[in-house]
């Protein structure tokens, strides 16, 4: 169905490998278009209550944009390409199903920028996250200087992306930037068994709580105000009614996602 990524669902989780590993995964313009394909996938299947993003081999998640991409790139085809990145990584961001990103070696560039759109993350002892595209005479496209910036503050972020340094799994996890880091062996079941307790929650204040925490860094909405919408609309649910007399009765409320 995609030509760079594979699936696999399971109790309705999907498992999507980034599949480049001779480039270490890198992005070109066929697996960006298959990311937006596999976005629209988990929005619209029924089967599918959240996702987790890894890549393929042992040695990187995402190493970056392909870098063969680039050459002979006008500046309205840079500032296009950068627009493209920055809706797809965006739908990601705001999807309504949790998606996960599980950073199993090298998240750079690109790569760091997929895994910081992704809902949190979690990473291998081997992640490795940066943003090297100083070395390249280029900055961040895909969102990457106002997501660093979000997650592991302004002046932390500022000197990573100037000096294109590494971060390694242990920094990321004491700045936030990852929540978990785990053998490699580990990587994967430990983001399966975090979606799992998430699908036993209702699905709609599930999709709330994202809609609400993005809103934190969206200058549209006020995050307060849509706050008090979100909690409204969750008194009108099937779901929250269930969850509230399920309380009541000592008994594990039983969501249908209505
Ligand atoms: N774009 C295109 N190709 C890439 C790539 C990228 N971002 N990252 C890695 N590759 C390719 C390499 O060119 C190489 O291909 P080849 O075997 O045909 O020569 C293959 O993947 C393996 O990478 P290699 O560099 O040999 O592995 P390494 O272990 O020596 O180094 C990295 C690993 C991640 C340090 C190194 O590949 C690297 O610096 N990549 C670019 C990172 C980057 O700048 N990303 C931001 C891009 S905007």
């Amino acid at each position: 169905m995609y030509q760079t990524l594979l699936t696999a669902i399971d109790k309705n989780i999907l498992t999507v490998t980034i599949n480049r590993p001779d480039k270490l995964n890198a992005i070109n313009r066929q697996m960006m278009d298959d990311l937006n394909g596999v976005v629209h996938e988990i929005e619209t299947s029924k089967n599918i209550r959240g996702a987790i993003i890894t890549g393929s081999g042992a040695k990187a998640f995402v190493a970056g944009a392909d870098i063969t991409e680039f050459q002979g790139l006008s500046k309205s085809a840079g500032m296009a390409m950068a627009k493209k990145g920055q809706d797809i990584f965006a739908r990601i961001e705001q999807s309504e199903k949790p998606i996960i990103a599980a950073v199993n070696g090298f998240a750079l560039g690109g790569g760091c920028e997929l895994a910081m759109a992704c809902h949190f993350r979690v990473g291998s002892v081997n992640a490795k996250f940066g943003q090297p595209e100083v070395n390249l005479g280029l900055i961040p496209g895909y969102g990457g200087t106002q997501r660093l910036t979000q997650l592991i503050g302004k002046g932390r972020s500022i000197e990573y992306l100037l000096t294109g340094n590494i971060i390694d799994a242990m920094t990321a996890l004491q700045y936030g930037l990852v929540n978990y880091v785990v053998p490699s062996e580990e990587l994967l079941s430990k983001c399966v068994s975090l979606l799992e307790v998430i699908n036993s929650k209702a699905p709609i204040a599930v999709a709330k709580c994202i809609a609400c925490a993005n809103a934190v860094f969206d200058e549209k909405n006020n995050g307060y105000d849509q706050e008090i919408e979100a909690f409204g609309h969750c008194f009108a649910t099937e779901d929250m009614k269930e969850g509230t007399k399920a309380f009541l009765e000592k008994r594990k409320a039983v969501f249908v996602g209505k």
